[in-house]
């Protein structure tokens, strides 16, 4: 069952859409921030409340690749998977993560702090390469101090 605070919060941006379905995405992305993750049963709770099918939400979900469909850690780290980010250096950045954390793209590190997954173009081509830790950007990660940068990036996220 939805909280009252997650209802007070998706109902409050209902008006901003021309029907409840058209509000899944925003809904559910407010879900997740309480939630971490949407699972089949929060799927299918924010589906009543927005008098939608589940299968109907879930193929919105699915279509929206920020919403996440299994468990993730703390904090999720996007990695920029296109062209420009390759570019410049990305794939270094990816290397270095990978290995200090010991995952791959989907995986979870053992303490679930952290969770890794390929995003294609974070929108910021300009200053590429750049990942994203939770909500915050981070640009110009240049692959020659990417270690020394990068490791204190991520002592930011406990
Ligand atoms: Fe990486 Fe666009 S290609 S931000």
């Amino acid at each position: 069952m939805l909280t009252f605070e997650e209802k007070k919060e998706i109902e409050a941006l209902l008006p901003n859409y021309p029907t409840r379905q058209a509000a899944g995405i925003d809904a559910l992305v407010i879900l997740q921030r309480h939630r971490g993750w949407i699972s089949d049963e929060t799927l299918g709770q924010a589906a009543e409340f927005l008098r939608m099918t589940p299968a109907e939400l879930d193929s919105v979900a699915t279509f929206y690749n920020l919403i996440f469909r299994k468990p993730v850690g703390r904090h999720v780290i996007l990695v920029c998977d296109s062209v420009s980010c390759w570019v410049m250096g990305g794939d270094t950045i990816l290397d270095y993560l990978k290995s200090h954390l010991g995952i791959g793209f989907g995986e979870t590190t053992p303490d679930g702090r952290f969770t890794l997954l390929p995003h294609v173009c974070l929108g910021a081509c300009d200053k590429a390469p750049v990942m994203m830790i939770d909500d915050d950007l981070h640009v110009e990660l240049d692959p020659e101090t990417s270690p020394d940068r990068i490791d204190q990036l991520l002592s930011l996220y406990p």
